[in-house]
């Protein structure tokens, strides 16, 4: 079932969805060759704090961290090690938080000192691909235009969508209805209305689709060894179009 959300809980969603924007931003920041992942999981859980706001992930599901950092051929919901980060990398950040019974949710994924063309061009895709989806994000439009709008985007460009892990609906609850596939068929789907709040996070492999769950049981990652890259916004649907909540 989908929770519509009026406009002054939608306003309420602004304020952990912001903090989330600006943590993520200070996060951006602070990545360089040396630091390590552990260093920005307390600068997140601390930033939190300070905004008397909750992270969203620690615990969850039993979930061992608050921030998820996900290097290279990580995916997803990679945990935070003291390993220092090296030029040339890239790192995938997820973060949300709860305030005021409102979640946020929305990840980056940050080049660490000089990277590769390729890498950066899988960022540049990546992302775009997340704006893309969030164009269709229309009263009006169904779910399958979402999905299909980043599907065609990045296999156009030669990477593969993960289809194992997908967007959500969020609120009141992290993860709420729909379940949004970043690979779909236009015109399928719920229809899209006003009030609907979704995360959508396209995660995007440079080489096979393909993804497996290490022996931790959390992280995600490419079964090819290839770069993968995760961007995310939280997005309220309204009558003027797509709101994005955890821009900056
Ligand atoms: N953005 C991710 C999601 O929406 C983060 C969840 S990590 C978890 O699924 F640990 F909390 F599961
Ligand atoms: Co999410």
């Amino acid at each position: 079932m989908i929770i519509l959300k009026s406009r002054r809980e939608i306003d309420r969603m602004k304020v952990p969805c912001r903090f989330v924007a600006e943590i993520l931003n200070g996060l951006r920041s602070l990545v360089c060759p040396g630091v390590t992942t552990h260093e920005l999981e307390q600068y997140a859980s601390s930033e939190a704090k300070k905004r008397n706001a909750k992270c969203a992930f620690r615990g969850y599901h039993k979930y061992p961290s608050s921030l998820c950092c996900s290097p290279n051929d990580q995916v997803v919901h990679g945990l935070p090690t003291k390993i220092p980060l090296i030029s040339g990398d890239i790192l995938s950040l997820d973060f949300g938080v709860v305030y005021d019974g409102f979640y946020g949710d929305a990840a980056i994924t940050v080049p660490v000192g000089d990277v590769s063309d390729a890498a950066k061009k899988l960022l540049a895709v990546t992302e775009a691909s997340l704006y893309a989806a969030i164009d269709m994000a229309v009263s009006g439009n169904s779910l399958g235009d979402i999905s299909s709008a980043v599907q065609s985007y990045v296999e156009f460009r030669g990477y593969s969508v993960v289809r194992d892990f997908v967007g959500h609906g969020i609120g009141k609850n992290l993860h709420e209805d729909p379940q949004i596939p970043n690979y779909g068929v236009a015109g399928r789907g719920v229809k899209l209305k006003p009030g609907m709040v979704l995360a959508i996070e396209p995660m995007i492999n440079e080489k096979s689709h393909e993804v497996k769950v290490l022996n931790d049981d959390w992280t995600v990652v490419t079964c090819d060894g290839g770069l993968s890259a995760h961007f995310e916004h939280t997005v309220a649907i309204t009558e003027n179009g797509p709101e994005i909540l955890t821009r900056i």
